[in-house]
């Protein structure tokens, strides 16, 4: 077992953990200035860690090998790391980027938050590695300020150009909430889930389809709502209301009609889930979700045959709903169900996958959990 002390021969100044997540609904609007409901997993990333005085970041993960890496702060330079310690080094550059005077760190990564599943494993990283330099260099920057710089990291330094979404809610859910945010003005809200107590799970199944972000189709979509958007003299996707929407669509090139169409009604879908919850009718999400599966699937066409597989037979083995999670190309699906149906649910998915002849998927519940946090 790796210890902190074998590996850097001294004690760690503290541990912090920074979860996974699944998003309800609001999937591809964050880098449109839409809203977002994500949902921390009680999943996370753990690290162990120790301040240097100089400029050494020593990294172990307990899912590599023996090896350290060490890297020299000084020398980083965006999109030369390479590997999930592409991450940390991220995180520490962007807070020297942006004037924070810190240095070194040993750290020691632990994560049960299954990678390339679609639930932010790599956020999850991130959130963890700038919560630990947060308290280890005393810097006073809340969630929002992590989120931001953590979100810098991963456009500037790694080069993928993901929203906000996935570092928001690594640090700012709370436990039995989902977090509405505008990712416009960033302001957020907690909004109650309690599922245990409308008698309701919600299922994660991930497909074991690997996910990619950095593989460029991510890229491709990003760039054809910013097209879209300008096409229409608007700010953002954001700005286009459902109403306005056929008259819109007329005015776009063919290509981008259905990214916009699934911008825009997810966006919507996020408002109608939002006011199903703040009234207490959390059953009533369901078909959202589903309709939001839709949308992602034939509008925009980022679902794969075991995420269509997992939700459909979900839903038709009584979830009431299902969708895709994350930025798709594989991941995971969510599924709500009554408590009552869980296990029928989940086998009549691994019915249909051994079927189908996929890779069988894996299920868990998920339970709202906090964000980012010292734990030791
Ligand atoms: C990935 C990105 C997020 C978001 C989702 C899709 O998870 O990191 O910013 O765009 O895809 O909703």
């Amino acid at each position: 077992m790796t210890t902190f002390r074998t590996l850097f021969s001294a004690d760690p100044e503290g541990t912090w953990a920074a979860p996974g997540r699944v998003n309800l609904i609001g999937e591809h609007t964050d880098y449109n200035d839409g809203f977002v409901l994500p949902v921390a997993l009680p999943h996370t990333t753990r690290v162990q860690a120790r301040r240097r005085d100089d400029s050494l970041l020593r990294l172990h993960s307990t899912r590599g090998g023996d090896e350290i890496t060490t890297l020299d702060l000084d020398k980083l330079e965006p999109g030369t790391t390479t590997g999930w310690t592409a991450y940390p080094a991220a995180v520490v550059w962007a807070l020297r980027d942006a004037g924070h005077a810190v240095a070194g760190a040993d750290l020691l990564i632990d994560s049960d938050v299954p990678e390339g599943a679609g639930l932010s494993s790599s956020a999850a990283l991130q959130c963890a590695v700038a919560t630990a330099y947060n308290d280890l260099y005393h810097l006073g920057l809340d969630g929002m300020q992590l989120a931001l710089l953590a979100q810098r990291a991963e456009n500037a330094y790694v080069g993928v150009p993901c929203g906000i979404m996935d570092q928001t809610a690594s640090l700012c859910c709370r436990a039995g909430h989902a977090l509405l945010l505008d990712t416009r003005d960033l302001t957020s809200r907690q909004v109650p889930l309690d599922l245990e107590g409308a008698g309701l799970r919600l299922l994660v199944i991930d497909t074991r389809v690997k996910h990619d972000l950095a593989d460029g189709a991510y890229a491709k979509l990003r760039a054809g709502c910013e097209r879209a958007a300008e096409l229409l003299g608007l700010a953002a996707l954001r700005d286009l209301t459902a109403d306005a929407l056929p008259a819109a669509l007329d005015r776009l090139p063919a290509e981008l009609r259905p990214l916009v169409r699934h911008v825009v009604t997810e966006d919507d879908r996020v408002r109608q889930a939002t006011a199903l919850l703040d009234a207490g009718d959390l059953a009533g999400i369901g078909a959202v979700l589903t309709a939001g599966h839709a949308s992602l699937r034939d509008d925009y066409a980022v679902s794969c045959p075991e995420t269509d597989l997992a939700a459909d037979t979900a839903v038709a083995a009584g979830a009431l709903g299902a969708r895709m999670t994350g930025g798709g190309f594989g991941g995971s699906v969510i599924a709500l169900v009554h408590q009552d149906d869980a296990d029928r649910v989940t086998a009549a998915v691994t019915a249909a996958f051994a079927a189908a002849g996929h890779a069988l998927p894996r299920s868990f519940a998920a339970t709202p959990a906090d964000g980012a946090r010292r734990i030791a």
